[in-house]
C-alpha cells in the first residue's frame, strides 16, 4: 500500500498587520486550509490508484495535475503567511548585500518586485535564489504551479490572486495591497531562507 505524507495546516498570526484587515487575512487563512485538505485528498486518491495498479489512466492523470496546483498552493501560502508580522522588521544586511550585488540597488530590485506582482493575471510575485549561481531574481508564477524556475528556492513570495486583496482594496486595489504587504515583511525570516 502506497502512502504519501499527510499535511497539517500551520497556524499564523494575521491580527494586527499594518494596513491589512484581520477579516480579509482570516478568510485567506481559511482558503489556505482548503489547499492542505485538497493536497491530502489528492495524495490519498493517487496512492490508492497506484496501490490498485490503476494509475495509468485519466483518473490518475487528472489527480497528478491537481496535485501540482493544490500542493504548490499550500506551500506558497505557508511561505507567504510565514514571512509576515505586524509592522515587519528592518531589512537584514545579508539580503540587502545579495540583492544589491545582483540589482545594483535595493530600490531597483524592490520596484521590479512590485512590477512583477502587478502583472496581469492570477498568481504570485516571487523572489528566488538560484542555488547554483546564488543570485536573486524575480519571477512571475501563474496560478500556483506554473513558471517556477526549476530548483530555485523561493525567498520572498507575494500572493497577488484577487482573493488576497479584493475584500479590502477592491478589484483595482492591487497596488495598495502590495504597498501594505511590504510594510509587514519579516526580513529576518526571509533572510534565513537564503543559502
Ligand atoms: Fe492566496
Amino acid at each position: 500500500m502506497v502512502q504519501f505524507k499527510e499535511y497539517t495546516p500551520q497556524t499564523f498570526v494575521v491580527d494586527g498587520l499594518a494596513g491589512l484587515n484581520k477579516d480579509m487575512m482570516e478568510e485567506h487563512i481559511t482558503l489556505y486550509k482548503g489547499y492542505v485538505t485538497n493536497t491530502n485528498k489528492a495524495n490519498a486518491a493517487l496512492a490508492q490508484l497506484i496501490s490498485d495498479n490503476k494509475a495509468d489512466g485519466p483518473d490518475a492523470a487528472e489527480i497528478r495535475r491537481r496535485l501540482g496546483f493544490e500542493f504548490s498552493g499550500m506551500r506558497l501560502h505557508e511561505t507567504y503567511f510565514g514571512e509576515m508580522k505586524p509592522g515587519g522588521s528592518p531589512v537584514d544586511e545579508k539580503i540587502k548585500k545579495a540583492v544589491t550585488a545582483a540589482w545594483g540597488s535595493w530600490e531597483t530590485w524592490s520596484q521590479d518586485f512590485v512590477r512583477t506582482g502587478m502583472m496581469r493575471g492570477i498568481g504570485w510575485g516571487i523572489l528566488y535564489q538560484d542555488p547554483v549561481g546564488g543570485s536573486l531574481q524575480n519571477f512571475w508564477v501563474s496560478d500556483h504551479e506554473n513558471g517556477h524556475p526549476a530548483g530555485f528556492k523561493p525567498i520572498l513570495v507575494m500572493d497577488v490572486w484577487e482573493h488576497a486583496y479584493i475584500k479590502q482594496f477592491g478589484a483595482t486595489g492591487r497596488k495598495s495591497y502590495v504597498e501594505a504587504f511590504f510594510k509587514n515583511i519579516d526580513w529576518s525570516v526571509v533572510t534565513k531562507r537564503m543559502a
